[in-house]
């Protein structure tokens, strides 16, 4: 990835045209494998869970959420125009805005939340990509709001291209590779190439 994508400035230029654009995977590929999670959650607590899906863009994996019933969602991007571009793609498939949304920095998420205000799920698209592209101090920043942010019981899932993701110093989580999401070959004869989906549990 070009250095830029951590910048919000290139976010801005992008979605000033873009309005819904798919990193790496589907957003319906990416809820398959979110979604025994989240049943498993739904079996084992009481109520929805709450999810953060940071790092929004212009994706759809919100309403991915919604249309299997799970509303107590917030969307968070530190573009406001990716709220903007969220907030129509809830109303254009429901005819209403019922999840949550809200500009906010990955790196710096300011949670004080009460325990039982935290979320269950946090979930990221090639956010920690775009992260990273700032260096691992960016990463760890993240690695540490999403922990604040969790619930003990919590878990973080992450796609991302790449499979060294997380091999960084004093990681609040543990992690592990659920599933390998192989990309499309442009040739019959190109290797195959997988995205990882990582599964991060609080220590
Ligand atoms: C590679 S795109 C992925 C977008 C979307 N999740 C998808 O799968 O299509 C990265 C997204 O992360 C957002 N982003 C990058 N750095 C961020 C940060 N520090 N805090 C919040 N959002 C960030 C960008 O604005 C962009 O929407």
């Amino acid at each position: 990835m070009p250095a830029d994508f951590e910048k919000q400035s290139y976010w801005h230029e992008r979605f000033s045209s873009e309005t819904c654009f798919e990193w790496l995977a589907s957003s319906e590929s990416f809820m398959s494998i979110i979604e025994p999670y989240l049943s498993r959650h739904s079996l084992t607590c009481q109520g929805s869970p709450r999810i953060l899906h940071l790092g929004s863009g212009t994706s759809d994996l919100h309403n991915c959420f919604r249309l299997r019933g799970y509303l107590d969602v917030t969307n968070a991007d530190y573009e406001p125009l990716a709220i903007e571009r969220g907030r129509q793609l809830e109303q254009e498939a429901f005819g209403d805005v019922r999840m949550k949304y809200m500009v906010a920095d990955a790196t710096q998420l300011s949670c004080n939340l009460s325990h039982d205000q935290k979320f269950d799920i946090v979930v990221d698209k090639s956010t920690t990509d775009a992260v990273s592209c700032g260096g691992t101090t960016a990463l760890s920043g993240m690695a540490s709001s999403v922990r604040q942010c969790l619930a003990d019981n919590g878990i973080w899932i992450s796609l991302s291209y790449s499979s060294a993701r997380f091999d960084i110093e004093q990681l609040p989580f543990d992690v592990e590779v659920i599933a390998r999401i192989p990309t499309l070959k442009l040739k019959e004869n190109d290797p195959v190439i997988y995205n990882y989906c990582y599964l991060l549990r609080p220590k």
